[in-house]
């Protein structure tokens, strides 16, 4: 019999800027469900990627002075990008898709038509205010004081001719969608939909630009590009292979199952992609969940929040410094998945230390250290069973049921709290039955064994639970346990294991943390990360180009300030040539004449001359520039004397 499917997403992110832990949480929470439903039994297509096109990008690039392509690129492919991202954070993705990639650009292309040639896509004219950061277009009722009512960022005034989708059209079915069933999730968000932009009446939607290129072109009228939007939300079809021939599974898994998605884009998830997927004719997904925000400061985390807090944010640095497993661990556990949470460094380390260092940690180094003790690491068939084992044998014969019923309602906070409830009840089991004592006497062998078999059922089946959390340390653990052929979700049952159980005490799967200096490690790491980002390198260039410019070693003959200038020095050099040349530099700031005569410096010759302060300057002297502290920082490039005037850089 086929497998039963399951198709689960995360929003595409924007490569506008690094990923920080907002982004991770969303990615981990889906990746935890993806992993839950394989070990459940299903055919699971888990899709993330990257939402590439549009008008912020395109400035972003500018201002980087690359393509927007180069500048998605490093972002999403380069090193310390998107895919090493969420490879290092053991996401389990099947697929990924860049809203660049040929076959969907093309689908888009379609589906615009699609559209069009239905009616639901009309010509009209554009004029309203729009958030670049969101890519959204806003109505003047729907703006916050005057700004984006989800970033809170100043809006632009846009007209210009634009197509437009008749999203009114589609009203009231998307407003019995919501109302009916369990379409979009938590219920809470149900009604912020309706009430904010329903029941106002809601607007055609304009999903057409001409005042940028950086988007898919919409193929009967040029200067048109899709609105972002448009593009973005087809991915979820498009990556299965709708109107492409890349991939072919659409049949097989669409509808999606659940959309996850942070609270801020549900309205473009509840509202706006149904209403399209009416209009093409295609099924609706099953589920929207929108999930709540980390908050840092009493904001949303981002980078720029980031910049005034001590908190750290960056995923890299988190998990290198606590171990992937330990950062996975702590946003599923710590922050209901539908709401939002605050998120700092402090709660970080005690979830560490209290969940994973003390109960978990600790359940698994005493249990298998006590069955090395006292049965060289082989645990005998041969148990007695007592009454007082009846409480946890019957916790976990419950918990599978427990688990599976928040996992499969998207609590998985929840899932964890019974889990925890097992092991740490497991571990009050050790202080109960004190088997230390037992161990003294020969005669309790049996019985010790059963002490011993119980923990081991216990962890064992807790750590099929917590597989979809912390992949990696439950792979240790069922080694350390001598259960890596006991794992599976059938196994999930007290009794499971049985004839010859060998356990190995291992590493230590999560040591303890220093509170203090932890804390002070952290604080140091992110005063260290508001440094000024290293500028991106430029577009290549040819050697042919490089070796067009001059540059020389000279001696300083003369240096002088130029009369009525802060910046200026004015410099006669000998550039080898046996005339001397006239050289004025910015540099006042930071060097005074005399320091500089006598010096052997470098300078590009070739440049035209130019005039400052009425003075001719013929090239210009190099330095190396950094910001440090938000201020420039200037050092002339000044060489060993040995090297002589006229000597050509190459
Ligand atoms: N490109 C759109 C999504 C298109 S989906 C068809 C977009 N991208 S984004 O890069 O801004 O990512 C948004 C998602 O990242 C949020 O919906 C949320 O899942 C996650 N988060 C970003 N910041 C977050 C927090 N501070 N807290 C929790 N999740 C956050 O919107």
């Amino acid at each position: 019999m086929d497998k039963k499917t399951f198709y689960i997403t995360t929003p595409i992110y924007y490569p506008s800027d690094k990923l920080h832990i907002g982004h991770a949480y969303c990615t981990v929470a889906t990746d935890t469900i993806a992993r839950y439903k394989r070990l459940r039994g299903y055919d699971v297509m888990f899709l993330t990627g990257t939402d590439e096109h549009g008008q912020k990008i395109e400035a972003k690039a500018k201002a980087a002075g690359v393509t927007p392509q180069e500048f998605v690129d490093r972002i999403v492919t380069g090193e310390k990008g998107i895919l090493d991202l969420w490879k290092l954070m053991n996401i389990s993705n099947d697929r990924f898709i860049r809203t660049t990639d040929d076959y969907h650009v093309q689908a888009i292309q379609r589906v615009f038509r699609k559209m069009y040639d239905n009616g639901d896509i009309y010509k009209g004219k554009y004029s309203g205010k729009y958030c670049k950061d969101c890519e959204s277009f806003w109505t003047e009722t729907q703006l916050v004081d005057g700004k984006c009512p989800d970033c809170g960022r100043p809006v632009q005034d846009a007209e210009e001719e634009a197509y437009f989708f008749r999203l009114s059209k589609y009203a009231k079915p998307v407003q019995e969608l919501l109302e009916t069933g369990t379409f979009l999730e938590p219920a809470s968000r149900v009604n912020e939909m309706i009430n904010n932009f329903i029941k106002p009446g809601l607007e055609d939607l304009c999903v057409s630009r001409t005042s940028f290129t950086w988007g898919i072109p919409v193929d009967f009228d040029p200067g048109h590009v899709v609105y972002v939007w448009v593009d973005a939300l087809f991915n979820y079809c498009t990556a299965l292979g709708l109107y492409n021939d890349r991939y072919d599974d659409f049949d097989k898994y669409w509808p999606a199952d659940v959309h996850v998605v942070g609270k801020e884009i549900v309205r473009f998830h509840s509202i706006i992609w149904p209403a399209m997927l009416m209009s093409v004719g295609l099924p609706l997904p099953k589920k929207v969940y929108g999930h709540g925000w980390l908050i840092i400061d009493g904001g949303k985390v981002s980078k720029s929040k980031a910049n005034n807090s001590t908190n750290v944010i960056d995923p890299y640095i988190l998990a290198e410094k606590f171990g992937v497993d330990a950062l996975r661990f702590f946003l599923l556990r710590t922050f209901p998945f539908g709401s939002d949470g605050a998120f700092s460094n402090e709660l970080l380390i005690s979830t560490i230390n209290t969940d994973l260092a003390n109960d978990l940690g600790n359940l698994v180094s005493r249990t298998t250290a006590m069955i090395e003790k006292y049965f060289d690491g082989v645990l005998p068939a041969e148990r007695r069973a007592e009454e007082m084992d009846e409480e946890l044998k019957g916790m976990i014969r419950a918990l599978p049921e427990r688990y599976a019923r928040q996992m499969d309602i998207y609590q998985p906070h929840v899932a964890l709290e019974e889990v925890f409830r097992c092991i740490q009840r497991a571990n009050k089991y050790i202080d109960e039955t004190a088997p230390w004592i037992l161990a003294k006497d020969e005669a309790n062998k049996s019985r010790l064994a059963e002490v011993m078999y119980n923990l081991v059922e216990a962890l064992r089946v807790c750590l099929i639970c917590l597989t979809p959390f912390i992949p990696e340390s439950c792979d240790k653990a069922f080694g350390q346990i001598g259960a890596q052929n006991c794992r599976s979700w059938d196994d999930a049952v007290y009794g499971a294991l049985t004839g010859e159980i060998r356990v190995h005490k291992g590493e230590t799967l999560f040591p303890r943390l220093d509170m203090d200096k932890t804390m002070a490690e952290l604080e140091e790491i992110s005063r260290a990360s508001k440094a000024p980002a290293a500028k991106p390198v430029l577009p290549d260039v040819t050697i042919d180009e490089f070796a067009k410019c001059d540059m020389r070693v000279c001696k300083v003959l003369t240096c002088e300030a130029v009369k009525k200038s802060e910046k200026l020095l004015k410099f006669t050099l000998n550039d080898g040539s046996g005339k001397p040349r006239q050289i004025l530099s910015g540099i006042h700031k930071f060097y005074e004449p005399e320091q500089l005569v006598g010096k052997t410096v470098v300078a590009i010759l070739n440049l035209p001359p130019r005039k400052m302060m009425g003075q001719e300057s013929n090239g210009m002297l190099l330095s190396a520039v950094k910001e440090v502290d938000g201020k420039e920082e200037l050092h002339l490039m000044i060489l060993d004397d040995s090297v002589p005037a006229g000597a050509q850089l190459c």
